[in-house]
């Protein structure tokens, strides 16, 4: 596991060394989720690019844009899509094994509302989605990041939620969290609420009931069986 580190700037407070959500895992791909990868990559996959997307463009429609950060081996994603072809999903993970998964699962259901994205979602955030453009924002069982001093790591961060901020549609746009760490359900609730330009959807200012529109996630089920508590939690973008 590499070295939790701090962000470090250069004279001209550029970004030269930054904090990361995740360690990469070494991981092969199985045989599956390779030809997965290879046979699906040109029509659900899409490259990082130092260039905005044009979601017109990526989807050929108009339809809602739903996106998934850290989507682990996309089960839940692809389930999402599939219910919804109303709407279109792109979920990004850096876990290539899960990416190949998903892929898999994708083509299984004939899915044509989803893409994929394997890069640092933060990076992805910052130079390829378009403002305002996002009618969700999911992230489902972030790394917990247990111990205080890994606290930093956490996604769920003032910055991160001022890069979400901007991305979601105005007035409309959900910043969807679920955890089954209590922990970083009180950091991702005192962090959405020093975040300027957020409402708390849930009446009481903090969590709701299990959305029926989440299916079950790998760790959410994870979570069941160690006996956790599970926290769901949408703020909306109110300016
Ligand atoms: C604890 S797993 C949860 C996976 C899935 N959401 C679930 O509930 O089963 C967190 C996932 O987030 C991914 N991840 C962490 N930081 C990320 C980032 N900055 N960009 C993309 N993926 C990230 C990790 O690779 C990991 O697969």
């Amino acid at each position: 596991m590499s070295e939790v580190t701090t962000n470090e700037y250069n004279e001209d407070g550029k970004l030269i060394r930054k904090v990361r959500s995740f360690v990469r895992r070494e991981g092969r791909l199985t045989k599956g989720q390779e030809n997965a990868m290879n046979e699906c990559w040109p029509t659900m996959g899409l490259d990082y690019q130092d260039q905005l997307l044009d979601w017109k463009v990526v989807f050929g429609n108009d339809n809602p844009v739903v996106l998934e950060i850290g989507f682990g081996m996309g089960a839940s994603l692809v389930e999402m899509a599939k219910n919804a072809p109303d709407k279109n999903f792109i979920g990004i993970e850096v876990h290539s094994p899960g990416v190949g998964a998903c892929l898999a699962d994708a083509r299984e259901a004939r899915l044509t509302n989803l893409r994929v994205m394997c890069h640092d979602a933060v990076e992805v955030f910052a130079n390829m989605i378009p403002d305002g453009s996002l009618s969700t924002l999911q992230l489902f069982f972030p790394d917990p990041w247990h111990k205080k001093r890994h606290h930093k790591r956490r996604i769920v961060q003032l910055e991160f939620a001022e890069m979400v901020r901007q991305k979601l549609k105005l007035e409309e746009g959900i910043f969807h969290m679920a955890t089954d760490w209590q922990n970083y359900a009180e950091h991702m609730i005192e962090v959405m609420n020093q975040a300027p330009g957020f409402d708390n959807i849930a009446p009481e200012g903090d969590f709701i009931p299990r959305p029926e529109e989440r299916p079950l996630t790998k760790f959410e089920a994870r979570g069941h069986r160690l006996g956790h508590g599970v926290w769901d939690i949408k703020f909306k973008r109110t300016r």
